[in-house]
């Protein structure tokens, strides 16, 4: 009704992408289970005690000029000496889950098995014991960012040698650890990590190149997650009986003309070159998506390369990938209108000749790149079980930054309230209406944290961490108490 009305007065400014559906009241199903999640670098702090060795973001930091403020991670929320006190906020919101990240250079300061360390070990052991002794189930991230140094000196994801060494600390979790954990993920958004750290370089370690050392990166990482899969598949499983997949991110992708072809192809190429570079190896037939190999193919030649800028796994390889998942995990916060668009090449990111747009009806958040649009993540949970086999999904992160300039603004965070409902809302859509097998929510963050290169700017907490205060203190927000009530309540009784 109103959109078509207004779609007639100005296509232009208001494009008729409302996707909204009303409100679904109801209860998640039984078995579906809360979660919060945070990661290693973001709240630990210690960065230099118990043997740690320096990680790629310790280095990122220290050199300074990289992160707003010239923030570091080096006290972060100190997690490290505080996680006592955030298991009993845990145990307030009434979360049966926490995900956290292991810091690989507690375990292997060098990035390798040779320098192992008990003593990294020692402290996570003692942090899933607390979280047992207080029924909350750990789910574990071997790797979210923080590279151990040494292993960025030989060129980090770019080299293949990272497959075996990932592979000894994975395993290394697995035997001192899968014991007490059953829940194991093993990288977190390889998207993110090739893209902004080997493409644009806005994270750790800063490279900025125009169209093949992101693409080496992914080729690194989906091998190595192949091949610590399994690893746990053969070595561990049966006696340890957990599971194990990879955390995925992906935006939803929105035709933003949705009876226009050329607009739904580029829309579909770009979830295929952001979800789909990974998802489909994985999930599908152990190789890239076809429309992605085509189009970065193409754009190779164009260029008057002799090959693609994309490398291809052989037969062997694709077997060895496919079929390594126990589940989906799955990251989501926001969406976008897509357009095709001939680019020049001047950076990989146009290989898929699509072009991003905002709409202008879209709120706001306290992250420049996160529209509150919670229809998208409906689409693509539809998506997602359309595309890769009805999995069992894990949503590992969704969760929105908002803008505060004081404590108290921060305190009542009544965007982030309205966020939780209508993403929340949606998912619970998704299971009711579409019959999608999601089977947990993780809310990001736990805590007010490290947000990268935004540094402390930018707060994705449902707790307020005061910064300026060496205590590090925690304060609930509006948000925590909503999400108690939510998770007490298993969802939207009328
Ligand atoms: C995804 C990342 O996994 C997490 O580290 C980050 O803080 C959130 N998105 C918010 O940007």
């Amino acid at each position: 009704g109103a959109c078509v009305l207004l779609a007639v007065v100005s296509i232009q400014l208001v494009p008729c992408k409302g996707q909204a559906t009303e409100f679904l009241f109801g209860t998640f199903p039984d078995n579906f289970w809360w979660s919060t999640a945070t990661s290693s670098y973001q709240i630990e702090g210690a960065w230099n005690v118990s043997g740690k060795g320096l990680n790629i973001w310790d280095t990122y930091c220290h050199v300074g000029g990289n992160v707003n403020n010239n923030d570091t991670g080096d006290v972060a929320c100190d997690s490290y000496n505080k996680y006592d006190e955030d298991i009993k906020l845990m145990k307030e919101l009434g979360v049966s889950h926490y995900r956290f990240s292991i810091s690989w250079a507690r375990i292997f300061p060098d990035g390798t098995k040779a320098s192992y360390n008990q003593a990294g070990i020692d402290h996570y052991e003692k942090l899933v014991d607390a979280l047992k002794a207080n029924d909350i189930i750990p789910m574990i991230t071997l790797y979210h960012w923080d590279l151990p140094q040494a292993l960025q000196d030989m060129g980090g994801w770019t080299n293949e040698s990272l497959i075996g060494h990932f592979n000894d600390y994975a395993d290394v979790m697995f035997e001192k650890l899968g014991p007490k954990v059953d829940l194991w993920l093993t990288f977190n958004e390889p998207f993110v990590v090739c893209w902004l750290g080997y493409g644009v370089g806005a994270h750790a370690p800063g490279i900025k190149e125009a169209g093949t050392s992101t693409y080496e990166c992914a080729h690194t990482i989906i091998k190595s997650h192949a091949k610590a899969w399994h690893t746990y598949d053969t070595k561990y499983r049966a006696t340890q009986k957990g599971k194990i997949g990879i955390t995925l991110d992906s935006d939803w992708k929105e035709a933003f003309n949705a009876s226009n072809p050329d607009d739904v192809a580029a829309a579909d190429r770009a979830m295929q070159f952001k979800l789909g570079w990974f998802a489909h190896p994985i999930f599908v037939n152990g190789d890239y998506p076809e429309v992605m190999k085509a189009a970065v193919y193409n754009k190779s030649m164009a260029q008057g390369l002799d090959a693609s800028r994309q490398p291809s796994f052989t037969e062997a390889e694709k077997q060895e990938i496919k079929g390594t998942h126990d589940f989906f995990g799955l990251n989501h916060y926001t969406t976008q209108l897509i357009e095709p668009r001939d680019w020049e090449f001047e950076s990989w990111e146009q290989d898929q000749e699509a072009k991003e747009i905002r709409d202008p009806s879209w709120p706001d958040s306290g992250s420049d790149w996160l529209k509150v649009v919670p229809w998208g993540l409906r689409k693509l949970l539809s998506f997602v079980k359309d595309n890769y086999g009805n999995q069992e999904i894990i949503i590992t992160e969704n969760g929105v930054s908002i803008q505060s300039n004081t404590k108290e603004d921060a305190l009542n965070d009544q965007a982030r309230i309205d966020y939780y409902r209508g993403y929340i809302n949606e998912v619970l859509k998704a299971i009711r209406l579409d019959n999608v097998n999601v089977i947990a929510y993780t809310a990001w963050s736990l805590l007010d944290n490290f947000e990268w290169s935004r540094g402390y700017a930018e707060r994705f907490g449902l707790h307020y961490v005061d910064f300026d205060d060496p205590a590090r203190p925690r304060t609930a927000k509006e948000s925590a108490k909503y999400i108690k009530q939510l998770i007490k309540d298993h969802g939207f009784p009328d």
